[in-house]
């Protein structure tokens, strides 16, 4: 089978869009946690580089917790099962909390995180951001607190997303022709 490139992916959202997108983020973000302390929790793989992009625009002191899971097999539809393959916190008590991830998708990994994150600790607060919102696609009767964009049920590479650990470094997101 031929290895598929970079040309063919049609872009939804350019690198351009997404750091417009980004710095709208930021601001809102800049503004509400002005004097607080923040820690960031970015869900690898896929959330990465929307996590080292974010944080390049945030002002406010902030600790970055990296944790692994997983919820799609090596096809495009997802398991509604979530595996946590490394989810070792530091202690998360009174501290302002906020999770990013790539997409939000089933919301199996959302819902899984907030009540593992709430079972566990007593933040001060508590955020789900996901770069993307497939809304079309829930399972589960949750929504991000602040998403980067909604898209239609189009299976997305690039900016972080994968297929099969493929397209991850795209700069932008887009999907397969
Ligand atoms: P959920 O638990 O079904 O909401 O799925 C969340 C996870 O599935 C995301 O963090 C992604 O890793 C993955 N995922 C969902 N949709 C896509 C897609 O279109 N492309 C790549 N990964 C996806
Ligand atoms: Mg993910």
């Amino acid at each position: 089978m031929k290895t598929m490139t970079k040309s063919d992916i049609t872009p939804i959202f350019t690198a351009d869009m997404i750091d417009k997108r980004l710095n709208e983020l930021a601001e809102i973000l800049n503004e509400e946690y002005k004097d607080k302390e923040l820690y960031i929790i970015c869900v690898l793989k896929g959330s990465v580089m929307f996590t080292v992009d974010l944080v390049k625009k945030l002002t406010m002191p902030l600790k970055i917790e990296f944790i692994r899971l997983s919820s799609y097999g090596s096809g495009t539809v997802s398991s509604g099962k979530v595996n946590a393959v490394d989810i070792s916190l530091p202690d998360l008590n009174e501290k302002h909390v906020i999770v990013l991830e790539d997409i939000i998708d089933t919301g199996h990994t959302a819902q899984f995180l907030s009540s593992f994150i709430n079972h566990n600790f007593k933040v001060a607060s508590y955020k789900f951001i996901s770069l993307l919102d497939k809304k079309c696609r829930r399972e589960v009767d949750i929504d991000p607190d602040i998403y980067g964009f909604e898209i239609d049920d189009k299976f997305l590479v690039g900016y972080g997303l994968d297929l099969d650990g493929n397209y991850r470094n795209l700069p932008f997101v887009g999907y397969i022709k």
